[in-house]
């Protein structure tokens, strides 16, 4: 019998997601909750799981290992966060100024700021900054109940500073506790030196995507008026699928133009935002693999129309939620202030909300061991001060963790 290092007892209850893989249609919500509860872990891994009862009699040696005291506590699976843009230097905190006073996120853009100013300030730093920058929002994550995350580069958009960027994931990966999954999203938007889209992504494909790929698990691109259309969107991702990563879609954010048919036809990972997507090409998407990652907290950073939420999960999508953290449009790191937009704007229920950024959002990343709360996956766990695990969506803006379990190790 493998050896217990860590014993959570006597928790008010241990709650996770069922099954295996994506949680669609009927089973979109359906959750397992042990109660009360202890949970065993040996090494990084979960042993076990049931009645405080039940694990002492299985487990002897649970009786002298690291324990926590559960009283009062629920534990759920370590968060996952699918969708993040980490890797940055500066600010936009005048760009907000200027927004609340009624410039739009699109006008601002148009006129070269937005992302190309973050690019401008990213190029401007060293490897060093990036690497801390990344550090320093990974941990901001991490308080908020965080436990695995997906990382874009994405303001270098020149090789240098993509390869940078990437690297600096890469160290931040690894110093922090974290598991992060990182992205090349070389096609952000076109940089100052170039003339057009297309010129630019040649370049992207010869100059930087060689090098890139092999620091990378995803490859995406900004899919919208202003960035990439469908042409360059297809030959970018095409090239990138061809270094063998998995491809997600900035897609329908302000406008649909046909994001969702092209990700159909690429297999892709995901198509991501959605705020603009109409009736058929949701249908569309709930119907394929493709999962539809929402991104309430953007959507109310930016005042923009509500995605079909409820009609891609009622029409078996592959729903999961994630915050979208980055300094322009989701200045925003916690996803449980994101369950609870998806509650309250976007008529999910608080079961639907937990597992689109548990079992659903792993699944968009490739990660099956974690996610859930069940013997052989990775002992992610973080422990709720609440009475009811509900509260996790239910306290806006105030999840209260008691502790922080990543791979095994108590933070
Ligand atoms: O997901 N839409 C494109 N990319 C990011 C925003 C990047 C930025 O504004 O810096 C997003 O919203
Ligand atoms: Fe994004």
């Amino acid at each position: 019998m493998a050896e217990v290092t860590l014993l959570i007892h006597d928790l008010t209850a241990a709650v996770t997601p069922v099954g295996t893989g994506p949680l669609r249609g009927r089973e979109f919500g359906a959750l397992r909750v042990h109660s009360p509860a202890s949970v065993a872990i040996a090494g990084d891994r979960i042993f076990a799981i049931g009645s405080p009862a039940e694990i002492l009699r299985e487990i002897p040696s649970g009786r002298d290992c690291e324990s926590v005291d559960g009283r009062g506590k629920v534990a759920l699976p370590g968060l996952v966060d699918c969708h993040t843009h980490p890797a940055f230097l500066g600010d936009r905190a005048a760009e907000f100024g200027l927004r609340s006073s009624g410039a739009t996120y699109e006008e601002i853009h148009a006129s070269g700021g937005g992302i190309r100013s973050t690019v401008a300030a990213t190029r401007a730093g060293s490897e060093r900054d990036l690497r801390a920058s990344v550090e320093r929002h990974l941990g901001w994550m991490l308080e908020h109940g965080t436990t695995t995350a997906e990382a874009k580069s994405g303001y270098g958009l020149d090789r240098e500073t993509e390869l940078k960027s990437l690297r600096a994931i890469h160290a931040a990966g690894h110093s922090s506790p974290m598991d992060v999954y990182p992205t090349f999203l070389g096609a952000h938007t076109v940089p100052p030196e170039f003339d057009s889209a297309a010129e630019y992504v040649e370049f992207v494909i010869h100059k930087v995507l060689p090098e890139a790929a092999p620091l990378a698990r995803f490859a995406d691109v900004f899919l919208e008026r202003g960035s990439f259309e469908v042409p360059e969107a297809r030959r970018y991702l095409e090239a990138c699928r061809e270094y063998g990563l998995a491809l997600r879609l900035h897609a329908d954010q302000f406008s649909e133009r046909g994001a969702i048919p092209l990700a159909l036809e690429l297999g892709a990972r995901s198509v991501d935002h959605l705020e603009a997507t109409q009736h058929k090409a949701a249908i569309l998407l709930a119907k394929s693999d493709v999962a539809a990652v929402l991104l309430p907290a953007c959507g109310l950073f930016l005042d923009l129309p509500l995605p079909p939420a409820r009609l891609l999960a009622d029409k078996r999508a592959i729903l999961a939620l994630a915050t979208d953290f980055n300094p322009g449009s989701s200045f925003c790191e916690s996803l449980p202030l994101v369950m609870n937009l998806a509650c309250t704007r976007l008529g999910l229920s608080p079961a639907e909300a937990l597992c689109a950024c548990t079992a659903n959002a792993a699944h968009v990343l490739g990660a099956d061991d974690v996610g859930r709360l069940a013997p052989g996956n990775k002992a992610d766990v973080v422990l709720l001060d609440a009475p009811d695990w509900r509260h996790l969506a239910y306290h806006l803006g105030g999840d209260r963790f008691a502790a922080r379990i990543k791979s095994g190790r108590v933070l």
